[in-house]
């Protein structure tokens, strides 16, 4: 099965190649893309798309002098969960400051909705990122809390991404830290389950291990246990760090060579130079900022130091409950010190590079074909016209999906 996309005003390739501009997005105009199998196969001029259209069977599409680029790759998601949080969003407008602990509401939920009703809800928000040109995207765990409920999260999320995250160790749940036995001792109590009998049930199901670490949530020795017997159990390494304050997650996160550390609010110059010196990404997660009223990240301080920036929605019912790329592309533009090439950038290839992936976030010879055509001539049009919905068509493997 081929297809044949022709008549593309602006091909954004992130494929930086001779004769291309737009620095590392390799903007190609008046190009063409050729795909056989889900795999692009060939990439070019429109004037030289003639020769490709003459196999039978080959699909044709006119982009209309739109643009065409790589399908988002959103590396932050929770989306397995029951319930809302309307009410404290609406508290936090009106001056409530928001809290980790906000998570244990949503576990209550989540613990007592059926699998199917999870299920269901999950084929929804899929459909609404498709819809909003996301073709890559990874679900954490992080609901459950219990040895059945964490697993039955990683199963599900397995159902409909390879990208799964075990999340664990997001907080400490509501019987461990209310058991007066524990006492001062819950957190690690529940760490032992975590890194022991939880793990070994979700494991099976996950490509990576998370934990927060941040004040309200675990320290950076607590984390530290959790992640190590997780890379011990075979899995790659993310963390959530330095979201609320400073802490200690981004500098354990470049020790333990973590393939991203995500939301990276409050750095240090020790935690620039960190994440300068080693090769982990440094995924913002601007919907977090816009809604609990916290500074945004600097992301121009990290490019200027050299960090890889990659930008992720970190959809989830209490801190961001947006699964829009272009939304958070928009707010990175306007509030984070980024250029509209640079924001796509980190939604595509930098999205790519913190799931250490090199089959998707460009579109070139060999890569998947995940593809998103635009309704605007140009990539700065997702910044420059925000909250209007620029994606016409998605495909992902080659298949239309929106
Ligand atoms: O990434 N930071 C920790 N976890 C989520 C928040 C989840 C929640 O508030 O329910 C986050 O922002
Ligand atoms: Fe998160």
């Amino acid at each position: 099965m081929s297809i044949l996309i022709t008549n593309i005003g602006e091909l954004v390739t992130n494929d930086p190649a001779p004769g291309r501009d737009g620095g590392s997005l390799g903007i190609i105009r008046d190009a063409a893309v050729l795909v056989d199998d889900g795999l692009v196969s060939w990439v070019g001029s429109g004037g030289d798309a003639a020769a490709h259209a003459e196999a039978s069977g080959t699909e044709l599409v006119d982009a209309g002098g739109r643009a065409l680029i790589p399908g988002f790759v959103d590396t932050h998601t929770h989306l397995v969960f029951g319930g809302d949080r309307a009410e404290e969003f609406a508290a936090r407008m009106a001056g409530r400051p928001y809290e980790a602990g906000g998570i244990r509401s949503t576990v209550a939920a989540t613990r007592a909705a059926g699998d199917d009703e999870l299920r269901a809800r999950l084929a929804g928000f899929v459909a609404e990122l498709h819809a909003q040109g996301t073709t890559t995207f990874e679900i954490k765990s992080g609901y459950g809390l219990s040895v059945r409920d964490e697993e039955r999260l990683v199963r599900l999320a397995r159902e409909v991404t390879d990208e799964v995250t075990f999340l664990g160790a997001h907080v400490v749940p509501f019987e461990y830290r209310e058991d007066p036995a524990l006492g001062d001792g819950a957190a690690d109590a529940y760490v032992d389950l975590v890194v022991g009998e939880m793990l070994t049930a979700c494991a099976p199901h996950a490509r990576w291990i998370d934990a927060f670490c941040e004040r309200g949530a675990f320290t950076p020795e607590q984390s530290r246990r959790v992640l190590e017997a997780g890379a011990a159990a075979g899995l790659g390494v993310r963390v959530h760090g330095n979201q609320l304050g400073e802490g200690g997650g981004v500098r354990l996160a470049v020790e333990l060579g973590a393939a991203s550390v995500d939301h990276c609010t409050y750095l240090s110059d020790a935690d620039v130079a960190a994440l300068a010196a080693g090769d982990t990404v440094a995924t913002l997660l601007p919907g977090v900022e816009f809604s609990t009223r916290q500074p945004y990240p600097d992301a121009r301080r990290l490019l200027a130091a050299g960090v890889t920036v990659a930008l992720a929605s970190d959809c989830n019912p209490g801190s961001s409950f947006t699964s829009s790329m272009p939304f958070c592309i928009a707010v990175a533009v306007r509030d984070m010190g980024m250029t509209p090439a640079e924001a796509l950038w980190a939604s595509t290839a930098g999205g790519a590079a913190a799931l250490r992936r090199t089959d998707v976030g460009a579109i070139r010879p060999g890569a998947r074909a995940d593809l998103v055509l635009l309704d605007a001539p140009s990539h700065v049009h997702l910044a420059y016209r925000p909250g209007v919905p620029l994606v016409a068509r998605t495909w992902k493997d080659g298949a239309l999906v929106a």
